[in-house]
């Protein structure tokens, strides 16, 4: 013991270099080389967090925390879409979408359609791959752009803390691959899925093209439902969770994101300078508006940051469907919509084209704001 505490304080007195001095590149090119990602750890069984997942404490520890029943009374707003066909009922909904969209970047939607058990049955599909043998996930590992993907942490070699997830990417839209492209464990019930998240997404972008004030085709019109891209997250059960995270905090690079989570919980939104939990509602769809939805509102929709936080139970499993056609080569841009724009509230961007755009998230990492570079 008193040996420990002596070690314990020549670490505090070392200048802070010499003990985090280990060759990081190192560590991570080799644990990116096992392509087994996260879950390939745990299948080992390591005990200990291993170095290249320590985050800074200043990546965990950047706002307070609220759970549970905060003394604010923030929760994140919970929206019934029951009748959404009916006209009287329906301009509620919109004036709360509006409000949530406003002031939260983020809300749950109930009564969506969508039956519990393909809810269900989408994860476990996620589950099945991500609980294979190494060897049949591996043919899938990539750091490169393509239209499946496994692997672990898309900034893997730029990240000063690695997160404890796995991720499985599947373009669904607007070019369907041969079915055959995708891994077999969830191929079925990823594509009945598609179906299904594609009419939800329908209803929720003209909801939000009403609660901007316009046509309720508009955001469609202009190619916001067009490509839909699943991000298959899988969060294992951590060692040390107070040293990492499961998901650095980010906003997302799409229109608009659907994302369905377990009953585990640990997904947390920023509002109001503190991180709220979005806890898992039964059946309930999360919803949350990407930073091309906040740029072509011009900021009247907010993008906002989100994180998971690293756990000792699980595994955790997501379904993210992201909005946008980002492995489309095209050349339409997108900016400020004219019909929002007045005198009182001229254009906050520059006009891009998605490709553009993404370039500059990825050149910040998604720690950072990338809008910030198509400011005007
Ligand atoms: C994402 C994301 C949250 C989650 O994939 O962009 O924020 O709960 N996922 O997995
Ligand atoms: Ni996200």
């Amino acid at each position: 013991m008193a040996e420990m505490e002596i070690g314990n304080d020549e670490q505090k007195m070392l200048p802070k270099k010499e003990h985090e001095d280990y060759d990081r590149a190192k560590d991570v090119k080799a644990f990116d080389d096992t392509k087994a990602g996260v879950q390939g750890l745990v299948d080992v069984g390591v005990v200990k967090l291993p170095p290249i997942f320590h985050m800074p404490r200043e990546y965990i520890h950047d706002h307070p925390t609220l759970n549970g029943h905060n003394l604010h009374g923030f929760q994140v707003p919970i929206i019934d879409l029951k009748h959404v066909s009916d006209p009287c009922l329906r301009k509620e909904i919109v004036d709360k979408m509006r409000l949530a969209s406003e002031k939260w970047g983020f809300f749950q939607v109930i009564n969506h359609g969508i039956r519990q058990d393909v809810m269900k049955e989408v994860l476990e599909g996620v589950r099945r791959f991500h609980e294979q043998p190494k060897e049949v996930k591996m043919k899938y590992y990539s750091r490169e752009t393509e239209i499946v993907r496994y692997y672990t942490n898309y900034d893997l070699h730029q990240s000063k803390g690695a997160s404890w997830r796995d991720t499985l990417i599947c373009v669904m839209a607007p070019t369907p691959p041969p079915p055959k492209i995708y891994p077999s464990a969830c191929r079925e019930i990823l594509l009945e899925y598609s179906k299904h998240v594609q009419s939800i997404g329908e209803v929720i972008f003209e909801l939000l093209s009403e609660a901007l004030g316009l046509d309720p085709d508009h955001l469609k019109d202009i190619g916001c439902l067009e490509g839909h891209t699943f991000g298959c997250q899988y969060y294992p059960p951590c060692p040390e969770p107070e040293r990492t995270l499961g998901h650095v905090r980010h906003r997302d690079p799409d229109f608009l994101t659907i994302l369905l989570q377990d009953q585990i919980g640990g997904l947390q939104v920023l509002h109001q300078d503190h991180w709220i939990d979005v806890p898992p509602l039964e059946g309930a769809l999360i919803i949350n508006i990407g930073d091309l939805l906040q740029l072509i509102s011009n900021d009247k929709f907010r993008s906002v940051e989100h994180r998971v936080l690293a756990k000792s139970v699980g595994p955790r499993i997501s379904l993210a469907c992201l909005f946008s056609t980002h492995l489309e080569p095209s050349d339409r841009v997108y900016g400020p919509l004219k019909q929002l724009l007045s005198p009182q509230n001229p254009p906050l961007y520059q006009e891009t084209t998605i490709l553009n755009y993404l370039n500059s998230y990825k050149s910040v990492g998604g720690l950072e704001n990338a809008l910030s570079f198509h400011k005007l």
